[in-house]
Protein backbone atom coordinates (compact mmCIF):
# COMPACT_ATOMS: atom_id res chain seq x y z
CA UNK A 1 0.00 0.00 0.00
CA UNK A 2 2.84 2.21 1.29
CA UNK A 3 4.53 1.25 -2.33
CA UNK A 4 1.26 2.40 -4.49
CA UNK A 5 1.19 5.99 -2.49
CA UNK A 6 4.64 6.36 -3.18
CA UNK A 7 4.38 5.92 -6.96
CA UNK A 8 0.88 7.80 -6.96
CA UNK A 9 2.65 10.97 -5.22
CA UNK A 10 5.41 10.55 -8.22
CA UNK A 11 3.33 10.42 -10.52
CA UNK A 12 0.98 13.87 -9.61
CA UNK A 13 4.39 15.43 -8.92
CA UNK A 14 5.97 14.90 -12.20
CA UNK A 15 2.08 15.58 -13.77
CA UNK A 16 2.34 19.04 -11.77
CA UNK A 17 5.84 19.77 -13.02
CA UNK A 18 5.37 19.39 -16.33
CA UNK A 19 2.27 21.46 -16.52
CA UNK A 20 4.23 24.24 -14.32
CA UNK A 21 6.97 24.15 -17.35
CA UNK A 22 4.30 23.84 -19.87
CA UNK A 23 2.93 27.03 -18.53
CA UNK A 24 5.80 28.63 -17.64
CA UNK A 25 7.13 28.14 -21.23
CA UNK A 26 3.49 28.96 -22.71
CA UNK A 27 4.04 32.08 -20.63
CA UNK A 28 7.62 33.52 -21.80
CA UNK A 29 7.19 32.50 -25.99
CA UNK A 30 3.33 33.80 -25.78
CA UNK A 31 4.43 37.38 -28.15
CA UNK A 32 2.56 39.94 -30.74
CA UNK A 33 3.87 41.28 -33.88
CA UNK A 34 4.18 44.69 -32.51
CA UNK A 35 7.88 44.56 -34.64
CA UNK A 36 5.99 45.39 -37.69
CA UNK A 37 5.43 48.53 -36.39
CA UNK A 38 8.86 49.67 -36.56
CA UNK A 39 8.72 49.55 -40.07
CA UNK A 40 7.85 52.70 -42.05
CA UNK A 41 4.55 52.48 -43.11
CA UNK A 42 3.97 53.09 -47.01
CA UNK A 43 0.60 54.60 -47.19
CA UNK A 44 0.08 55.78 -42.76
CA UNK A 45 -2.55 56.25 -40.89
CA UNK A 46 -3.01 56.96 -36.92
CA UNK A 47 -3.95 54.39 -34.83
CA UNK A 48 -3.72 53.06 -31.16
CA UNK A 49 -1.80 50.07 -30.54
CA UNK A 50 -0.70 48.35 -27.45
CA UNK A 51 2.43 45.98 -26.97
CA UNK A 52 2.51 45.01 -23.53
CA UNK A 53 -1.08 45.02 -21.13
CA UNK A 54 -1.50 48.77 -19.19
CA UNK A 55 -2.44 52.05 -20.11
CA UNK A 56 0.64 53.26 -19.85
CA UNK A 57 1.65 51.16 -23.06
CA UNK A 58 -0.93 52.84 -25.73
CA UNK A 59 0.66 54.32 -28.14
CA UNK A 60 -0.87 56.62 -30.69
CA UNK A 61 2.02 54.93 -34.00
CA UNK A 62 2.05 55.98 -37.68
CA UNK A 63 0.88 52.43 -39.03
CA UNK A 64 0.30 50.74 -42.52
CA UNK A 65 -3.72 52.00 -44.08
CA UNK A 66 -5.54 48.71 -44.88
CA UNK A 67 -6.91 47.79 -47.46
CA UNK A 68 -10.43 46.29 -48.38
CA UNK A 69 -10.76 43.06 -49.35
CA UNK A 70 -13.41 42.14 -51.97
CA UNK A 71 -16.13 42.19 -49.11
CA UNK A 72 -15.02 45.09 -47.27
CA UNK A 73 -15.80 48.56 -47.16
CA UNK A 74 -12.98 50.84 -46.16
CA UNK A 75 -14.16 53.53 -43.77
CA UNK A 76 -12.57 56.94 -42.85
CA UNK A 77 -13.34 56.80 -38.98
CA UNK A 78 -14.25 60.53 -37.65
CA UNK A 79 -15.83 59.13 -34.25
CA UNK A 80 -14.98 55.77 -32.27
CA UNK A 81 -16.58 54.92 -28.50
CA UNK A 82 -15.05 53.40 -25.70
CA UNK A 83 -16.59 50.42 -23.67
CA UNK A 84 -15.59 48.63 -20.76
CA UNK A 85 -14.82 45.71 -23.23
CA UNK A 86 -12.06 47.97 -24.66
CA UNK A 87 -10.38 47.85 -20.75
CA UNK A 88 -10.73 44.68 -20.20
CA UNK A 89 -8.50 44.07 -23.32
CA UNK A 90 -6.31 47.29 -22.61
CA UNK A 91 -5.58 45.32 -18.59
CA UNK A 92 -5.94 41.65 -19.81
CA UNK A 93 -8.45 41.99 -17.15
CA UNK A 94 -9.77 39.63 -15.24
CA UNK A 95 -6.13 37.66 -15.90
CA UNK A 96 -8.30 34.65 -16.93
CA UNK A 97 -9.05 36.13 -20.32
CA UNK A 98 -5.04 35.50 -20.64
CA UNK A 99 -5.41 32.12 -20.94
CA UNK A 100 -8.29 32.22 -22.42
CA UNK A 101 -6.63 33.20 -26.05
CA UNK A 102 -6.26 36.85 -25.53
CA UNK A 103 -2.25 36.71 -24.55
CA UNK A 104 -0.75 35.05 -21.39
CA UNK A 105 1.83 37.65 -21.08
CA UNK A 106 1.17 40.38 -23.44
CA UNK A 107 -1.67 40.96 -26.18
CA UNK A 108 -1.56 38.81 -28.87
CA UNK A 109 -3.91 41.10 -30.89
CA UNK A 110 -2.13 44.97 -30.65
CA UNK A 111 -4.74 47.15 -31.73
CA UNK A 112 -8.10 48.11 -29.84
CA UNK A 113 -11.23 50.04 -29.85
CA UNK A 114 -14.80 48.33 -31.83
CA UNK A 115 -17.30 51.03 -32.07
CA UNK A 116 -16.87 53.03 -35.22
CA UNK A 117 -19.29 56.35 -37.36
CA UNK A 118 -17.18 57.56 -40.27
CA UNK A 119 -17.43 57.82 -44.07
CA UNK A 120 -17.12 55.06 -46.98
CA UNK A 121 -13.90 56.07 -48.66
CA UNK A 122 -13.58 52.41 -51.11
CA UNK A 123 -15.44 49.53 -51.05
CA UNK A 124 -14.15 45.99 -52.22
CA UNK A 125 -15.94 44.99 -55.73
CA UNK A 126 -18.10 42.65 -54.44
CA UNK A 127 -20.04 45.13 -52.29
CA UNK A 128 -23.37 46.48 -53.37
CA UNK A 129 -25.11 48.09 -50.23
CA UNK A 130 -22.40 50.86 -49.77
CA UNK A 131 -20.61 53.61 -51.77
CA UNK A 132 -18.09 55.86 -51.16
CA UNK A 133 -19.57 58.94 -49.58
CA UNK A 134 -21.93 57.09 -47.33
CA UNK A 135 -21.88 57.77 -43.42
CA UNK A 136 -21.91 54.66 -41.37
CA UNK A 137 -21.97 53.49 -37.77
CA UNK A 138 -20.68 49.91 -36.89
CA UNK A 139 -17.82 47.61 -35.25
CA UNK A 140 -15.31 46.35 -36.51
CA UNK A 141 -11.90 45.47 -34.32
CA UNK A 142 -8.99 48.16 -34.13
CA UNK A 143 -11.85 51.25 -34.48
CA UNK A 144 -9.34 53.78 -32.69
CA UNK A 145 -7.34 54.39 -35.88
CA UNK A 146 -8.11 56.40 -38.87
CA UNK A 147 -9.60 53.59 -41.00
CA UNK A 148 -11.38 50.08 -40.54
CA UNK A 149 -12.41 48.19 -42.94
CA UNK A 150 -15.36 46.41 -41.93
CA UNK A 151 -16.64 43.57 -43.75
CA UNK A 152 -20.18 44.67 -45.37
CA UNK A 153 -22.55 41.64 -44.56
CA UNK A 154 -21.15 42.44 -40.85
CA UNK A 155 -21.88 45.23 -38.41
CA UNK A 156 -21.74 48.54 -40.37
CA UNK A 157 -25.38 50.22 -41.23
CA UNK A 158 -26.11 53.50 -43.00
CA UNK A 159 -26.01 56.32 -40.34
CA UNK A 160 -29.61 58.92 -40.55
CA UNK A 161 -28.31 62.62 -41.49
CA UNK A 162 -29.56 64.02 -38.31
CA UNK A 163 -27.26 61.85 -36.22
CA UNK A 164 -23.92 62.84 -35.63
CA UNK A 165 -20.64 60.82 -35.89
CA UNK A 166 -20.61 61.42 -32.16
CA UNK A 167 -23.72 59.74 -31.26
CA UNK A 168 -23.53 56.84 -34.06
CA UNK A 169 -20.61 55.80 -32.71
CA UNK A 170 -21.77 55.48 -29.71
CA UNK A 171 -24.07 52.99 -30.26
CA UNK A 172 -22.75 49.64 -31.52
CA UNK A 173 -21.72 47.38 -28.30
CA UNK A 174 -24.16 49.16 -25.76
CA UNK A 175 -27.04 49.60 -28.03
CA UNK A 176 -26.73 46.03 -29.41
CA UNK A 177 -26.09 45.01 -25.69
CA UNK A 178 -29.51 46.60 -24.44
CA UNK A 179 -31.47 45.74 -27.42
CA UNK A 180 -30.64 42.06 -26.70
CA UNK A 181 -30.82 41.76 -23.65
CA UNK A 182 -34.54 43.57 -23.53
CA UNK A 183 -35.98 42.00 -26.20
CA UNK A 184 -34.05 38.48 -26.55
CA UNK A 185 -32.88 37.69 -23.03
CA UNK A 186 -35.33 39.42 -21.10
CA UNK A 187 -38.51 38.88 -23.74
CA UNK A 188 -39.61 41.97 -22.05
CA UNK A 189 -43.66 42.42 -21.94
CA UNK A 190 -45.83 45.20 -22.43
CA UNK A 191 -46.91 46.09 -18.70
CA UNK A 192 -43.84 44.10 -16.72
CA UNK A 193 -41.93 45.25 -14.31
CA UNK A 194 -38.24 45.98 -15.57
CA UNK A 195 -35.32 46.72 -13.14
CA UNK A 196 -32.18 47.63 -14.86
CA UNK A 197 -29.14 47.99 -12.55
CA UNK A 198 -26.60 50.37 -13.59
CA UNK A 199 -29.14 52.36 -15.65
CA UNK A 200 -26.76 55.56 -16.24
CA UNK A 201 -24.09 54.09 -18.06
CA UNK A 202 -23.64 53.08 -21.89
CA UNK A 203 -26.14 49.94 -21.36
CA UNK A 204 -28.77 51.56 -18.97
CA UNK A 205 -29.09 54.43 -20.72
CA UNK A 206 -30.00 52.74 -23.89
CA UNK A 207 -32.03 49.73 -21.72
CA UNK A 208 -34.13 52.17 -20.32
CA UNK A 209 -35.31 53.98 -23.65
CA UNK A 210 -35.67 50.45 -25.37
CA UNK A 211 -37.51 48.62 -22.13
CA UNK A 212 -39.96 51.74 -22.41
CA UNK A 213 -40.28 51.49 -26.10
CA UNK A 214 -41.64 47.79 -25.31
CA UNK A 215 -44.43 48.67 -22.89
CA UNK A 216 -42.20 48.31 -19.86
CA UNK A 217 -42.76 49.58 -16.34
CA UNK A 218 -39.14 50.79 -15.68
CA UNK A 219 -37.34 50.92 -12.48
CA UNK A 220 -33.32 51.97 -13.41
CA UNK A 221 -31.06 52.21 -10.38
CA UNK A 222 -28.00 54.36 -10.74
CA UNK A 223 -26.26 57.68 -8.12
CA UNK A 224 -27.45 60.65 -7.23
CA UNK A 225 -25.99 62.48 -10.03
CA UNK A 226 -27.68 60.47 -12.48
CA UNK A 227 -31.33 60.25 -10.85
CA UNK A 228 -32.61 62.89 -13.43
CA UNK A 229 -30.53 62.03 -16.58
CA UNK A 230 -32.36 58.09 -15.98
CA UNK A 231 -35.90 59.55 -15.03
CA UNK A 232 -35.65 61.81 -18.50
CA UNK A 233 -35.01 58.60 -20.76
CA UNK A 234 -38.69 57.64 -19.76
CA UNK A 235 -37.94 55.47 -16.27
CA UNK A 236 -41.12 55.45 -14.42
CA UNK A 237 -39.04 54.76 -11.23
CA UNK A 238 -35.14 55.58 -10.19
CA UNK A 239 -33.74 53.88 -7.25
CA UNK A 240 -30.67 56.16 -6.05
CA UNK A 241 -28.20 53.40 -4.65
CA UNK A 242 -26.62 55.37 -2.59
CA UNK A 243 -30.20 55.78 -0.66
CA UNK A 244 -31.63 52.67 -1.12
CA UNK A 245 -30.61 48.76 -1.81
CA UNK A 246 -33.39 47.47 -4.35
CA UNK A 247 -32.41 43.88 -3.32
CA UNK A 248 -33.67 44.77 0.00
CA UNK A 249 -37.31 46.02 -0.74
CA UNK A 250 -40.54 44.39 -1.30
CA UNK A 251 -40.90 44.97 -4.85
CA UNK A 252 -40.92 42.03 -7.07
CA UNK A 253 -39.78 42.55 -11.04
CA UNK A 254 -40.35 40.29 -13.89
CA UNK A 255 -36.79 41.12 -15.78
CA UNK A 256 -33.81 42.19 -13.63
CA UNK A 257 -30.95 43.64 -16.39
CA UNK A 258 -27.81 43.41 -14.34
CA UNK A 259 -24.81 45.80 -15.50
CA UNK A 260 -23.31 45.97 -12.14
CA UNK A 261 -22.83 42.81 -9.97
CA UNK A 262 -23.01 43.90 -6.69
CA UNK A 263 -25.27 41.71 -5.49
CA UNK A 264 -25.37 38.08 -5.18
CA UNK A 265 -27.27 35.85 -6.82
CA UNK A 266 -29.77 34.98 -4.28
CA UNK A 267 -30.18 38.59 -3.29
CA UNK A 268 -31.13 39.19 -7.14
CA UNK A 269 -33.91 35.91 -6.53
CA UNK A 270 -35.58 37.31 -3.94
CA UNK A 271 -37.11 40.09 -5.75
CA UNK A 272 -37.95 38.33 -9.13
CA UNK A 273 -41.07 37.03 -9.64
CA UNK A 274 -41.05 33.40 -9.61
CA UNK A 275 -40.95 33.02 -13.13
CA UNK A 276 -38.97 35.89 -13.73
CA UNK A 277 -35.91 36.48 -15.75
CA UNK A 278 -32.73 37.31 -14.69
CA UNK A 279 -30.47 38.61 -17.22
CA UNK A 280 -26.31 39.10 -15.99
CA UNK A 281 -24.74 41.36 -18.60
CA UNK A 282 -21.67 42.61 -16.81
CA UNK A 283 -20.42 44.39 -13.67
CA UNK A 284 -16.83 45.29 -11.85
CA UNK A 285 -14.60 48.39 -12.27
CA UNK A 286 -11.22 47.58 -13.68
CA UNK A 287 -9.89 46.99 -10.25
CA UNK A 288 -12.69 44.97 -9.12
CA UNK A 289 -11.64 42.17 -11.75
CA UNK A 290 -8.81 40.25 -9.87
CA UNK A 291 -8.58 36.59 -11.35
CA UNK A 292 -12.05 35.83 -12.91
CA UNK A 293 -14.35 39.22 -12.77
CA UNK A 294 -18.08 38.05 -12.89
CA UNK A 295 -16.78 34.52 -15.00
CA UNK A 296 -17.83 32.72 -12.01
CA UNK A 297 -21.69 34.01 -12.24
CA UNK A 298 -22.86 31.95 -15.00
CA UNK A 299 -20.98 28.80 -13.56
CA UNK A 300 -23.40 29.43 -9.96
CA UNK A 301 -26.10 30.08 -12.46
CA UNK A 302 -25.86 26.39 -14.00
CA UNK A 303 -25.63 24.78 -10.90
CA UNK A 304 -28.53 26.80 -9.76
CA UNK A 305 -30.82 25.92 -12.76
CA UNK A 306 -32.02 22.81 -11.84
CA UNK A 307 -33.95 24.02 -8.43
CA UNK A 308 -34.96 27.39 -9.31
CA UNK A 309 -38.00 28.66 -11.20
CA UNK A 310 -36.36 32.09 -12.47
CA UNK A 311 -34.45 31.88 -15.63
CA UNK A 312 -30.95 33.40 -14.98
CA UNK A 313 -28.46 33.94 -17.57
CA UNK A 314 -25.69 35.70 -18.81
CA UNK A 315 -25.79 37.29 -22.43
CA UNK A 316 -22.87 37.60 -24.86
CA UNK A 317 -24.16 40.97 -26.93
CA UNK A 318 -24.16 40.07 -30.79
CA UNK A 319 -22.49 42.14 -33.73
CA UNK A 320 -25.76 42.17 -35.58
CA UNK A 321 -26.80 44.44 -39.11
CA UNK A 322 -30.05 43.92 -38.77
CA UNK A 323 -29.89 44.99 -34.81
CA UNK A 324 -27.45 48.02 -36.10
CA UNK A 325 -30.69 49.14 -38.98
CA UNK A 326 -33.36 48.87 -35.97
CA UNK A 327 -30.71 52.02 -34.08
CA UNK A 328 -30.49 53.80 -37.32
CA UNK A 329 -34.17 53.57 -37.96
CA UNK A 330 -35.02 55.00 -33.98
CA UNK A 331 -32.36 57.66 -33.90
CA UNK A 332 -33.72 58.91 -37.37
CA UNK A 333 -37.38 59.33 -35.54
CA UNK A 334 -36.09 61.02 -32.72
CA UNK A 335 -37.16 57.52 -30.66
CA UNK A 336 -33.86 57.12 -29.12
CA UNK A 337 -31.18 59.31 -27.51
CA UNK A 338 -27.53 58.55 -27.17
CA UNK A 339 -26.48 59.99 -24.39
CA UNK A 340 -22.52 61.51 -24.37
CA UNK A 341 -21.09 62.01 -21.28
CA UNK A 342 -17.67 63.59 -22.96
CA UNK A 343 -15.41 63.78 -25.70
CA UNK A 344 -11.67 62.89 -25.78
CA UNK A 345 -9.15 63.44 -28.73
CA UNK A 346 -7.56 60.30 -30.49
CA UNK A 347 -4.38 61.75 -28.79
CA UNK A 348 -6.08 61.12 -25.76
CA UNK A 349 -6.91 57.76 -25.44
CA UNK A 350 -5.15 56.80 -22.51
CA UNK A 351 -7.04 59.32 -20.14
CA UNK A 352 -10.61 58.24 -22.07
CA UNK A 353 -10.30 54.57 -21.00
CA UNK A 354 -8.73 55.98 -17.53
CA UNK A 355 -12.38 57.29 -17.08
CA UNK A 356 -14.44 54.64 -18.00
CA UNK A 357 -12.14 52.38 -16.34
CA UNK A 358 -13.39 53.76 -12.98
CA UNK A 359 -16.91 52.90 -13.78
CA UNK A 360 -18.98 55.86 -13.72
CA UNK A 361 -19.21 56.85 -17.14
CA UNK A 362 -22.76 58.78 -17.86
CA UNK A 363 -23.88 57.49 -21.13
CA UNK A 364 -21.50 56.87 -23.91
CA UNK A 365 -17.55 58.45 -23.82
CA UNK A 366 -16.53 59.38 -27.32
CA UNK A 367 -13.16 59.78 -29.01
CA UNK A 368 -12.87 61.77 -32.26
CA UNK A 369 -10.42 61.40 -35.01
CA UNK A 370 -9.28 64.20 -37.42
N1 LIG B 1 -22.35 40.69 -21.83
C1 LIG B 1 -22.13 41.52 -22.82
O1 LIG B 1 -22.26 41.19 -24.01
C2 LIG B 1 -21.75 42.94 -22.47
C3 LIG B 1 -21.83 43.93 -23.44
C4 LIG B 1 -21.55 45.25 -23.08
C5 LIG B 1 -21.15 45.54 -21.78
N2 LIG B 1 -21.03 44.52 -20.89
C6 LIG B 1 -20.65 44.80 -19.51
O2 LIG B 1 -21.74 45.48 -18.89
C7 LIG B 1 -21.26 46.37 -17.91
C8 LIG B 1 -21.85 47.74 -18.14
O3 LIG B 1 -21.36 48.25 -19.37
P1 LIG B 1 -21.53 49.79 -19.69
O4 LIG B 1 -21.00 50.01 -21.05
O5 LIG B 1 -22.90 50.22 -19.36
O6 LIG B 1 -20.54 50.41 -18.60
P2 LIG B 1 -20.32 51.95 -18.21
O7 LIG B 1 -20.76 52.80 -19.34
O8 LIG B 1 -18.95 52.05 -17.71
O9 LIG B 1 -21.37 52.24 -17.03
C9 LIG B 1 -21.17 51.93 -15.75
C10 LIG B 1 -22.40 52.48 -14.97
O10 LIG B 1 -22.53 51.68 -13.80
C11 LIG B 1 -23.11 52.49 -12.81
N3 LIG B 1 -22.84 51.98 -11.47
C12 LIG B 1 -21.64 51.87 -10.85
N4 LIG B 1 -21.84 51.35 -9.61
C13 LIG B 1 -23.17 51.13 -9.48
C14 LIG B 1 -23.99 50.61 -8.45
N5 LIG B 1 -23.48 50.19 -7.29
N6 LIG B 1 -25.32 50.52 -8.66
C15 LIG B 1 -25.88 50.92 -9.82
N7 LIG B 1 -25.15 51.47 -10.83
C16 LIG B 1 -23.82 51.54 -10.66
C17 LIG B 1 -22.50 53.85 -13.00
O11 LIG B 1 -23.44 54.82 -12.54
P3 LIG B 1 -23.10 55.85 -11.34
O12 LIG B 1 -22.06 56.77 -11.89
O13 LIG B 1 -24.41 56.49 -11.10
O14 LIG B 1 -22.56 55.04 -10.21
C18 LIG B 1 -22.27 53.92 -14.51
O15 LIG B 1 -23.23 54.74 -15.12
C19 LIG B 1 -19.73 46.32 -18.00
O16 LIG B 1 -19.27 45.45 -17.01
C20 LIG B 1 -19.47 45.73 -19.36
O17 LIG B 1 -18.25 45.03 -19.42
C21 LIG B 1 -21.32 43.24 -21.20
Amino acid sequence: MKRIFKWLFRIVLILFVVAFLFVFIAYWRSANDCERYSATPTNPMKAVVYCDYGLANLKLEQIEKPTPTDDQVLVRVRAASINPYDWHFVEGSPKIMRALGVGLRKPKDTRLGVDFAGVVEAVGKNVTQFKPGDEVFGGRGGAFAEYVTPRSDRAIALKPANVSFEEAAGVNIAGLTALQAVRDKGKVQPGQKVLINGASGGVGTFAVQIAKSYGADVTGVCSTRNVDLVKSLGADRVIDYTKEDYAKSDQKYDVILDNVANHSLSENRKVLTPAGKFVMIGGGSANQQGWIGVLGRPVQALMMKPFVSQQIGMMMAEMKQADLNYFADQMQNGKLKVIIDRTYKLSEIQQAIAYVEEGHARGKVIVTID
